[in-house]
C-alpha cells in the first residue's frame, strides 16, 4: 500500500482517483483538511476498503510514525502544502509552517521508519515529493523553458517555501540515503480545482455574473497541464524514476492569462449561453497586478518523456473543454464549495 499526504486537495484527490481507477493497491490519505482539503472530492471511495482518510498534519511526527509503522507502506507521496501564491503574499506564515517545517518533520518520520526496514525493503521504498515549476523563478519571452538544471530563483513566499522543501528532500537523500524522487510541475487545471485559482474562479464567477479579474495586463504566461496527466506522470516517476533525481512535468501549452479567460468565456457562450445573448467576455475586468508577479513559466519536459516514456494525453483545448463541462455537470460540488458547506461536513466528521 501507499500513503498520500494532502490527498483531499486538488491534485492529490485527482491522483487518488487515477490510482484507484486503475489498480487495487490501497491508499491511506493523510490530510490536515485545511480550507483547501475537501473530503467530498473522494466521496465515491467512501466504504471502499482500498481507501482510508486520516485527518492529521504532516508535521505530527507521532501520528505519522504511527501510521508508517502500522501500515508499512512501500511509498509515500507528498502533495500536502499551502499552494496559493496570493495567500502566501497576504500571510506567508502557514507556508513556512507546512511547506518547510512540515516537510522537515515528514522527512524525519519517514527516515525513522525507513531505518527499521530490511535492506530489500529499504531499497524498494520511495519518498516522492511533489513540487512546482515556480521554484525556478520567471522567464523572459524568448528564454528556453525550465529544465531540471535551471538554478532555483523563487520569487513569491509560496515558491520560496516550495524551493526550501525541495532542498530538504534533496539533502535527506544525499546525507541519509533516503530514497527520494522530486517532481516539478507546471500549472495544473481540471475537475475538483478549488475556485481561488484562475481557471475555476473564472468559470464560477462567469456563471454567477461576477467580474472576471485579470491581474495587470493579462499577458503573463503559464504552461497548463491537465491534472490527470500530472497524476499519470507521478505514477511513472514512482515506478521507474531514478533515486535522487528530479523530473520536470509540463504540458507544453503556454497561454497568456487573458487568452485562457477568453477561451473559458467562449466555451461557456457555447455550452451555457447568457439569456441576454451577451458574451461572458463582457465580464472581463482588469484589476491591480499581483506584487512580484512572475511573467512567464514554461517547462521543458524532455527528460521525463525520454527517460520514462510519459506524454500528456490532453491538449489545453481538450482538457479545458472537459473541465468547463465538469463544473457545469457538478453543481452540488460547486454549491458546497461556494457556500462553505464542505467545511460543515468536515466539522461533523472530524470535530475541530
Ligand atoms: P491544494 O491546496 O488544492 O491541496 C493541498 C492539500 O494539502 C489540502 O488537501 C490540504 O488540506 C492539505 N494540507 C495542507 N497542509 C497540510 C498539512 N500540514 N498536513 C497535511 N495536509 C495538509 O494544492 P494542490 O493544487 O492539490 O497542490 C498539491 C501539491 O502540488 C502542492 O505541493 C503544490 O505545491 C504542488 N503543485 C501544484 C500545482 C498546481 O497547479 N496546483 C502545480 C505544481 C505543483
Ligand atoms: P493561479 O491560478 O493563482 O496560479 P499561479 O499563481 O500559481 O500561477 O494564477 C494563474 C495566473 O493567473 C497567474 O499569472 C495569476 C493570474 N490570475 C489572475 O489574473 N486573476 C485571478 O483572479 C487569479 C486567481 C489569478
Amino acid at each position: 500500500m501507499i500513503i498520500v499526504t494532502g490527498g483531499a486537495g486538488f491534485i492529490g484527490s485527482n491522483f487518488i482517483h487515477e490510482w484507484l481507477e486503475h489498480q487495487d493497491e490501497p491508499v491511506i490519505n493523510l490530510d490536515k483538511l485545511t480550507y483547501a482539503g475537501n473530503p467530498e472530492n473522494l466521496s465515491v471511495f467512501q466504504g471502499d476498503s482500498r481507501y482510508k482518510l486520516v485527518h492529521g498534519d504532516i508535521a505530527d511526527t507521532a501520528l505519522v510514525s504511527g501510521l508508517l509503522n502500522e501500515y508499512r507502506p512501500r511509498a509515500l507521496i507528498n502533495f500536502a502544502a499551502e499552494s496559493h501564491v496570493d495567500r502566501s503574499i497576504h500571510g506567508p506564515g502557514d507556508f513556512i509552517t507546512t511547506n518547510i517545517v512540515g516537510t522537515f518533520h515528514l522527512l524525519e518520520s519517514v527516515r525513522g521508519f525507513w531505518d527499521t526496514l530490511s535492506s530489500d525493503n529499504q531499497a524498494a521504498f520511495r519518498f516522492l515529493h511533489v513540487s512546482t515549476d515556480e521554484v525556478y523563478g520567471t522567464l523572459a519571452p524568448n528564454d528556453p523553458a525550465f529544465s531540471e538544471t535551471n538554478p532555483y530563483l523563487p520569487n513569491s513566499p509560496y515558491a520560496a517555501s516550495k524551493a526550501a522543501s525541495d532542498h530538504l528532500v534533496r539533502a535527506w537523500h544525499h546525507t541519509y540515503g533516503l530514497p527520494v524522487l522530486t517532481t516539478n510541475c507546471s500549472n495544473n487545471y481540471g475537475p475538483l480545482h478549488f475556485p481561488e485559482k484562475l481557471i475555476p474562479l473564472v468559470i464560477l464567477n462567469a456563471l454567477a455574473g461576477k467580474p472576471l479579474p485579470i491581474y495587470g495586463d493579462g499577458q503573463q504566461v503559464r504552461d497548463w497541464l491537465f491534472v490527470r496527466d500530472h497524476a499519470r506522470a507521478i505514477m511513472r516517476v514512482l515506478q521507474d524514476g531514478q533515486l535522487g533525481e528530479t523530473y520536470n512535468i509540463g504540458g507544453n501549452q503556454e497561454k497568456t492569462n487573458l487568452s485562457v479567460v477568453q477561451t473559458i468565456c467562449d466555451h461557456l457562450d457555447r455550452l451555457r449561453p447568457k439569456p441576454n445573448g451577451e458574451s461572458y467576455r463582457t465580464q472581463i475586468t482588469f484589476v491591480k497586478d499581483r506584487p512580484g508577479h512572475d511573467r512567464r513559466y514554461a517547462i521543458d519536459a524532455s527528460k521525463i518523456k525520454q527517460a520514462l516514456g510519459w506524454e500528456p494525453q490532453e491538449t489545453f483545448e481538450s482538457g479545458l473543454a472537459q473541465t468547463v463541462q465538469w463544473y457545469l455537470d457538478n453543481p452540488q460540488w460547486v454549491e458546497h464549495v461556494a457556500s462553505g458547506d464542505y467545511r460543515r461536513w468536515v466539522e461533523e466528521h472530524y470535530g475541530q
